[in-house]
């Protein structure tokens, strides 16, 4: 079912366990996280980057999702990932979106609280949860980068008292893409927001191949919304090139393609059994 993650985050943020957040800009990588999410009963986001609306067009990937939300039983969000301003997240709440991530992470502070403030208004005034993004990961992502800022517990405290974001994205050390050398979780950090903000969901972005030990001990500290992309394209890519070089004949897309499907949605279900999302679309109803 096509559903927001209102009705489920609280008791996910008591009972430790956390809903995984997957990237696609495809039919076939949207058919592969719900599916996967159907299988073990785990209610799940799709999540959209700007990127993937300027390649797949914004209704076009909205109605795909809500489309085959509506064919399953688990509950389905379609989330905004990383919106960069008041307009792309105001065109996908016209467009029907369940769920939007303001990231004012790259402005000054002030401008970030202004812009998210702003979506969080227009949000609200149609019952749509926002995720804003308080400091700035490593690595890259096609529109996301630049300097690390790790997010101060002090002024998380206040970003989330004055813009009312329902899930707050942290930098402890998470990166995006290809994780790189020496690239760990800050611990001691992630306690001190989680202290500074004890009733406050958080979310953990960057989360391809982070170790599963070191997300468990996220989502016991407060993370209930972990962002997964760069393993699913790698699943899409590898098994693609595999396909073509076994079968060097064969020039029908639904053949290419079909095995990327079974190629992400096997990665997906491992990450849901690591968040321990699994059998949960019902539990909170
Ligand atoms: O965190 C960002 C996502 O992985 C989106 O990446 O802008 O290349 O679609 P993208
Ligand atoms: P990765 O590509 O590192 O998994 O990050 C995903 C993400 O944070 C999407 O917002
Ligand atoms: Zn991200």
């Amino acid at each position: 079912m096509y559903a927001s993650y209102l009705s489920y985050i609280k008791f996910a943020f008591r009972h430790h366990w956390a809903v995984g957040a997957f990237n696609v800009s495809n039919l076939e990588q949207a058919q592969a996280v719900i599916a996967a999410a159907e299988k073990l009963k785990a209610p799940v986001l799709v999540n959209t980057s700007e990127k993937a609306i300027e390649y797949a067009g914004l209704n076009a990937l909205a109605a795909v999702v809500k489309i085959l939300a509506k064919g399953v039983k688990t509950k389905v969000t379609l989330n905004l990932d990383h919106g960069r301003s008041y307009s792309i997240a105001a065109a996908c709440v016209k467009a029907g979106y369940n769920s939007v991530m303001v990231d004012g992470s790259r402005l000054p502070y002030r401008q970030n609280l202004l812009l998210t403030s702003r979506v969080v208004k227009l949000a609200h005034k149609h019952g749509i949860p926002v995720e804003g993004e308080l400091g700035a990961l490593g690595g890259k992502e096609d529109y996301i980068s630049g300097k690390v800022r790790m997010t101060d517990p002090v002024q998380a405290r206040d970003f989330v008292k004055k813009t009312k974001v329902d899930l707050l994205a942290i930098a402890i050390g998470n990166a995006h893409g290809i994780p790189q050398a020496g690239e760990k979780l800050d611990f001691g950090r992630l306690k001190s927001i989680h202290l500074a903000l004890p009733y406050q969901p958080l979310v953990l972005h960057g989360a391809s191949s982070t170790p599963a030990k070191d997300l468990r001990r996220a989502i016991a500290a407060g993370v209930v919304k972990i962002n997964i992309d760069t393993d699913l394209r790698l699943a899409f890519a590898k098994s693609i090139r595999k396909f073509l070089k076994n079968n060097p004949k064969i020039w029908d897309p639904r053949e290419i393609l079909s095995p990327t499907r079974e190629a992400i949605q096997k990665v997906v279900e491992e990450k849901i059994k690591i968040f321990g999302s699994n059998n949960k679309s019902k539990q909170h109803a």
